[in-house]
């Protein structure tokens, strides 16, 4: 949901900016712009497109400044076009402005600005900043930029720019994330880490309101009352090698491959095989709370949000507790029925949808206590949740979600035998779990290693337009996860359907032309799948089965079975989903697809 970073320092800052706005390209990608200083004024370059057309034309025109601010966008208001790219300036062209949120009041401060005379030239509601802090200058630009913000309803990252306050970078949030990266003689601002590990491990994340200086060699962050504010940096365990291709030709591919590490480092160190016992350090709750709790709500979206329905099962059945999981932008505005003897649990990769986080603000206006599942370190869900459980799958930068998904199932497994194990499971119910859960990396490497059957399926059915995916238990979330990400990055249309449900409707849609995917696992469900599957034989449709290894019978009805090794029931999924995220993959590299950067979604929703 656009991607911003700025750098002041002693080198050339438009390589440096080009490379950032690169790893924040899964941001938004319609659009990119920078603004340097040079000499006593202010330089912009804006393009169409991708990073890859900016690189061109900076290419064929260098910039040489030292200071600057880059933005890669993702359209709200107005077309991606050169007018509503960022950088936006002022009249003067003395301030530039990259932003990442949404004015909510632009209409009314440009109507003021234009009464004062000024000249719009853009649709975005960015340009109403420019002209706000160029109104309010007179001394600094932190001062400048403080009484714009005042003014200004809204969510924002920026990052600013001044040719009348050189050498400097003023940053501030509202909502949307924003990172100060340390250097030594050169520091940083920008949307996340992911853009700074190649420069410094060295960070700073702000707060909601909180406005940041920096140039080569201070960074001084204040509120937007002035109140300077000390904050040490943190160091990032990332590592710059975590943001590479890695040798694969997209990210998703190579974040695909990385799952039997991503899973163990998920559980390790949180379970005990001897005793069967779940430990997790970050959840800042007393284990009495946890025994006298009435219910649990899960709240997300997308991806995270089927992660969350599969929670819902283990934790009914481990520990019978009640769950509900709602979208969080439904939760949010429904005046939920929620207390503090719930617990609330935000699933997030980012950490930063606006959705997700605006549910758990509201689930904590009613006193529950909410933890958060996250994966990025530092984001605002995890910085405001009460407490909370790092997935640990490293950065994810493919736009459609893989590793963070098996990640989430994996830490809400361990959460589940934790709250089973205080509440109803056995010893030995627990050692089974953990036993299984151990197994997991192996059994996820086995599936990856016959990849080139996935690959032959996906040769003989990319041309279909319509796909349809069944499961039940365990695993109807997990055909609706197919689906989504099949839908993601081809753009063929498809459904997830419990598979009992395909009766009642779906069932009138198979004919030859609808290949249907049907996750029949030897399962509690088995019987009743064959049963559906069998329904769908006889109208003719085609079948891609996951079957569990070792199932013959199932040969009978489909056209092509992909075997997935035993495990327990509740742990099915992170096995199942596995070659329906290659399936997708591999669909959408046989049309041509743009596989990391789809059109028109983003990685991070940081708007409603
Ligand atoms: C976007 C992404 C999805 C992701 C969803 C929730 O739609 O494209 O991949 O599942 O947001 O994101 P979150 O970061 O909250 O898990």
């Amino acid at each position: 949901m656009c991607g911003i970073i700025g750098y002041a320092g002693k080198k050339p800052a438009s390589p440096l900016l080009l490379e950032g706005l690169r790893r924040l390209e899964y941001r938004g990608y319609d659009s990119a712009g920078m603004a340097l200083e040079e000499g006593d004024h202010l330089s912009t370059v804006k393009t169409v497109g991708k990073i890859a057309v900016l690189a061109d034309t900076l290419g064929r025109a260098p910039m040489t400044g030292t200071v600057g601010v880059a933005h890669t966008r993702w359209a709200t208001h107005g077309i991606p076009s050169h007018a509503n790219a960022h950088p936006h300036l002022d009249s003067e062209d003395v301030i530039a402005v990259v932003h990442n949120g949404i004015i909510e009041n632009f209409i009314s401060l440009r109507k003021w600005l234009e009464g004062e005379g000024i000249e719009f030239r853009s649709e975005s509601d960015t340009e109403v900043l420019a002209h706000l802090i160029r109104y309010f200058f007179t001394t600094t630009l932190e001062d400048a930029v403080q009484k714009a913000l005042r003014e200004v309803e809204g969510t924002y990252g920026i990052a600013v720019l001044s040719s009348l306050d050189p050498g400097k970078i003023v940053g501030a949030r509202n909502g949307s994330p924003l990172v100060v990266g340390v250097g030594r003689g050169e520091n940083f601002i920008a949307s996340d880490v992911t853009a700074l590990l190649e420069h410094t491990r060295q960070v700073i994340y702000l707060d909601d309101r909180e406005m940041v200086v920096i140039d080569s060699d201070h960074v001084h962050i204040t509120n937007l009352e002035n109140v300077t504010i000390e904050r040490k940096p943190e160091e990032v365990l990332w590592d710059v090698g975590d943001v590479e291709k890695g040798g694969y030709g997209h990210y998703m591919r190579k974040e695909i491959a990385e799952q039997p590490r991503t899973i163990r480092d998920a559980y390790s160190g949180r379970v005990v095989e001897e005793s069967g016992m779940a430990h997790l350090g970050g959840l800042n709750i007393p284990m009495e709370t946890l025994q006298d709790l009435n219910r649990v709500i899960i709240t997300a979206c997308g991806t995270s949000w089927h992660a969350g329905l599969i929670g819902e099962y283990m934790i009914e059945e481990f520990s019978r507790l009640p769950v509900e999981v709602e979208y969080a932008s439904e939760f949010r505005y429904r005046n939920p029925v929620v207390d503090h003897n719930d617990l609330v649990v935000v699933i997030s990769q980012s950490g930063e949808t606006a959705d997700t986080l605006a549910a758990m603000r509201e689930a904590q206006r009613h006193g529950a206590r909410a933890i958060g599942i996250c994966n990025v370190v530092g984001s605002t869900i995890a910085r405001e949740a009460d407490g909370g459980i790092y997935t640990h799958a490293g950065p994810e930068i493919g736009v459609a979600s893989t590793k963070a998904f098996t990640s989430q199932v994996t830490t809400l497994t361990i959460l589940s035998l934790l709250l089973g194990r205080l509440r109803k499971l056995s010893q030995r119910e627990g050692r089974r779990i953990v036993h299984a859960l151990k197994r997991l990396p192996a059994q996820v490497q086995s599936i990856l290693d016959s990849a080139e059957q996935v690959e032959a399926i996906a040769k003989l059915y990319y041309e279909n337009n319509n796909f349809l995916y069944l499961g039940r238990g365990y695993n109807f979330p997990v055909a609706l996860e197919g689906a989504l990400k099949l839908k993601e990055i081809s753009y063929i249309h498809a459904e997830g359907y419990p598979a009992a449900e395909m009766k009642h409707g779906p069932i009138a849609l198979i004919d030859k032309n609808m290949p249907v995917v049907f996750i029949a696992l030897k399962d509690s469900a088995y019987g009743k799948v064959i049963g559906n599957i069998q329904q769908v034989v006889s109208r003719g449709g085609r079948i891609i089965a996951l079957a569990t290894e070792g199932d013959d019978v199932i040969r009978k009805f489909a056209e092509h079975v992909i075997y997935l090794p035993a495990t327990l029931e509740p742990l099915t999924p992170i096995l199942s989903v596995i070659p329906l995220q290659l399936l997708a993959y591999f669909i959408a590299v046989e049309r041509g697809c743009d596989v990391d950067q789809p059109r028109n979604l983003a990685k991070s929703v940081t708007v409603e």
